[in-house]
């Protein structure tokens, strides 16, 4: 089985037998990379563009790792030291980086829509690496990849996603790809941090942390995305943390053997708790190490390239 585009710009619309096929895909890899020596041949030969313009910690690393480790050759674009600061257009930029002969680009971008732009103006391979409000693919196939992980399935998961979800690219992946794959869904924040016609989502919605809580097996919380907002969303942070945040009380509502996680970066103490965060039920850092293997299975599965016997 191949998936149906040579881009991956987002996971609406995406059939679970997709999403089935990156995550297994994505168990080899995660095999590899607790390996002595963890480098493979499979992207030998091939040219990925990390073209950042947003910054970004664990998303950039992660694939140029998962590039490296796949035996790619990689270039790392800086906005703030690239002659975007003389006025060139994205456009012009991509475009002549390509003329370099690139194979794939990893775009990271403030703007919704910006990866399916560049499907229009250029021919390499595109995966969103966060676009604006639209979509955060690979991180939510990562969340999904630590879910499946402990509980053995997706379905019949009770997930909610917690805190600012109007702002939250990882928020709408992670409803379209859990969905697809049968769990339960929720969102809870408050009403000014919930999208315009949030119910056309799909899921159940709350401003009740306590009872959004109640029942849940995993809890995925959400930052604050203060460059984002307009002020005035909510009152004060204190008032925030009281109402929304994660803390070691609210734990006991949730179902025995529940998760804890983060995409990261969090906001200690604000929207969750330094001890919840940092608990034994906590994921947020194997979930860092999962999107190595999460993103090696996408680079892998777009690029077309078939693996040698061993890998
Ligand atoms: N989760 C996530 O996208 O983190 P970064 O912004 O550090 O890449």
């Amino acid at each position: 089985m191949k998936l149906k585009s040579r881009h991956l710009l987002g996971l609406e619309g995406m059939a679970g037998d997709e999403l089935k096929l990156i995550l297994d895909t994505a168990e080899s890899f995660r095999e590899i990379i607790e390996r002595p020596i963890k480098k493979v041949p499979t992207l030998r030969g091939m040219t990925v563009l990390n073209l950042f313009y947003e910054p970004s910690t664990r998303t950039r690393i992660s694939f140029e790792l998962a590039e490296k480790r796949l035996s790619a050759d990689t270039i790392n674009f800086s906005k703030s030291m690239s002659s975007v600061t003389k006025g060139e257009t994205l456009k012009d930029t991509v475009q002549n980086i390509e003329a370099l002969k690139i194979n794939m680009i990893v775009i990271r971008h403030s703007s919704s829509g910006v990866p399916y732009y560049l499907t229009q103006c250029t021919d390499s391979n595109i995966i969103n690496a966060g676009d604006g409000r639209h979509e955060h693919p690979t991180q939510a196939l990562l969340d999904m990849f630590t879910i499946r992980r402990k509980y053995g399935r997706l379905d019949g998961l009770r997930v909610v996603l917690i805190g600012d979800i109007k702002h939250s690219r990882v928020v709408r992946s992670n409803i379209w790809g859990l969905k697809a794959m049968g769990a339960s869904v929720a969102v809870c924040g408050p009403s000014t941090l919930l999208p315009y016609e949030v119910e056309k989502f799909g899921v159940d919605i709350y401003t009740d942390l306590d009872k959004a809580m109640d029942g849940a097996d995993v809890v995925n919380i959400m930052r604050i995305q203060l460059e984002r907002q307009q002020a005035g969303l909510f009152p004060s942070m204190r008032e925030y943390t009281n109402l929304f945040g994660v803390t070691r009380d609210r734990l006991r509502l949730l179902n025995k053997n529940y998760t804890i996680m983060h995409p990261g970066p969090i906001n200690r103490g604000v929207e969750v708790t330094s001890d919840v965060a940092d608990s034994k039920s906590s994921v947020i850092l194997e979930q860092v190490t999962n999107g190595q293997a999460v993103r090696m299975a996408i680079l892998y599965l777009l690029s077309g390239k078939k693996r040698e016997e061993g890998e």
